[in-house]
Formats: C-alpha cells, structure tokens, sequence
C-alpha cells in the first residue's frame, strides 16, 4: 500500500498575527511539491486567519476534547476546528500527556472523536528516558498504542501516528536511524494487528528535533513516512528544506 509522506509542523504556543507570511510561504513551497502531504498544526487562536492566509493548504489544532459541547472551559471540539478550517488534529502529544494528565484512554477518545468529525488525526506516542533507560521503550510505547488507538478506522490515510521520544523533544538530540526502525516496525505491527490491512495505510511519523541536517537519513529508515516538527517548523527557511527532503524521488 502506497503511502504518501507527511510532513506536519507542530506551533506549540507559538505564532502570533506576524507568522501568518510564514504560513503563506510553506503552503507555496508545498504546492510545488505534490507527492507529499504538508500541513501545520497553529494555535487555535490563528487557525481560521491561517486558512485565509493560505487558501487550500492543511492547517491544523494541537488538541480537541472527545465531548462534542458543553462545559469545558478553555477546550475546543472537534467541530470548532472544522468551522475554523481545520483538516486535522494532534492528540496525545507528549506534553499533554505530561502537562495535563492525559492518559491513554482519553487520547483515545480524542482520536474517536476527531475521526468521527471527519478531521485527519496525528495520535502521538513516545518513551522518556527513564523508560527508555530501563530497557523498556517497546514495551511501553506498544502499550500506549494499543490502549489510545480508535477501535475502528475508516480511511486509514486519515489517521497518523507521531513515534516521539520525549527525551528528544526539544533537545536537539535524536533518535538513532536503529532505534526508530525498531521502534517504527514494532507500531507497523500493532496497526495490521488492530485494523488488518488498512493498518499498512496508516502513515508512522517520527518526531524530536528534527531538522535539515537529518530529515534525509530520518526518512530513509523503512516505516518512517514522515515527521511532526516543532521547532524546525515556525519558520519557512528552517521548514521548506525538510519538506524538500521528503519529497525526493527515490524512496
Ligand atoms: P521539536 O521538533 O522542537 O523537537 O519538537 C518535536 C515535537 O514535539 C513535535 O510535536
């Protein structure tokens, strides 16, 4: 099963009205390299001026609740991001697990519910280093994935999972090409086990300081089918080149 790669930047908190050219210049650089998927995931403050800024490129939130409305202060739903214009959503990103007590059963339930609204999902898993220390990174991001994966998919292009080591957010280190093989592999098998086949359409990104200099050797490794980008991505001139390295011919 062919899967196209993509490459999707994640703003974190950051952007404000003066990034929106920055915006515009990743959706032309995009648009000139159609055998790969871009988008990037804006605070939700900017997604509908993002949209406007660049009609028909894939802008997405970072997070939705599961609950389609009601009393939940300073959340959005899935719906609200598909009225701003949104395509797509993060759930599960590390430093929501981490910085507001999400676990695995309510990531899932995200994910349902941003499938369900017709939104693409980006549903993030990944080790520390005190579990990748202690031997015990397959194990646990297996478990993750097992336990936040929606039970049932439809088409499985609109689901992604990010593979991001939380040691590497950030850090500016990354993993090694051998650990995201393993790493990638292992998640490539507990997709066909959940969905069969159209686990193989499932794209797997890797995520954690990616840049640049080692978008290539990222995307060489069997499994890898595209990244989540934080850093690297909150500017044109840091974020074009790796999408340059995703679409080279070859793969
Ligand atoms: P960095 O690319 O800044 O390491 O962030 C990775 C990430 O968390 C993307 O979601």
């Amino acid at each position: 099963m062919t899967r196209w790669r993509l490459i999707a930047g994640n703003w974190k908190m950051n952007g404000l009205s003066n990034a929106l050219s920055e915006v515009t210049a990743i959706a032309m650089a995009a648009e000139r390299h159609g055998e790969v998927d871009v988008a990037l995931c804006v605070p939700a403050t900017l997604i509908e001026r993002a949209v406007r800024a660049a009609p028909g490129f894939m802008i997405g939130g970072q997070d939705i609740r599961s609950e389609a409305s009601g009393a939940f202060t300073g959340d959005s739903s899935a719906a609200m991001l598909i009225d701003a214009g949104a395509r797509l959503t993060i759930v599960g990103h590390s430093e929501r697990r981490q910085g507001h007590g999400e676990r695995d059963a309510a990531v899932k339930a995200k994910a349902e519910a941003g499938l369900g609204a017709g939104l693409s999902v980006i549903l993030c898993v990944g080790e520390s280093d005190e579990v990748r220390s202690a031997g015990q990174a397959v194990a646990h991001v297996a478990a993750q994935l097992d336990q936040s994966l929606p039970a049932t998919i439809g088409d499985p292009a609109a689901l992604s999972i990010a593979y991001e080591p939380i040691w590497a957010i950030g850090t500016g280190k990354v993993a090694g090409v051998a650990e995201i093989g393993e790493m990638h592999a292992v998640l490539r098998a507990r997709l066909v086990a959940a969905y069969g086949d159209a686990g193989q359409g499932v794209r797997i990104l890797y995520g954690g300081s990616v840049k640049a200099s080692n978008a290539a050797e990222i995307f060489g490794v069997p499994d890898v089918d595209g990244a989540l980008v934080g850093g690297a991505s909150l500017t044109s001139a840091d974020f074009i080149p790796i999408i340059f390295a995703a679409a080279r011919p070859g793969r």
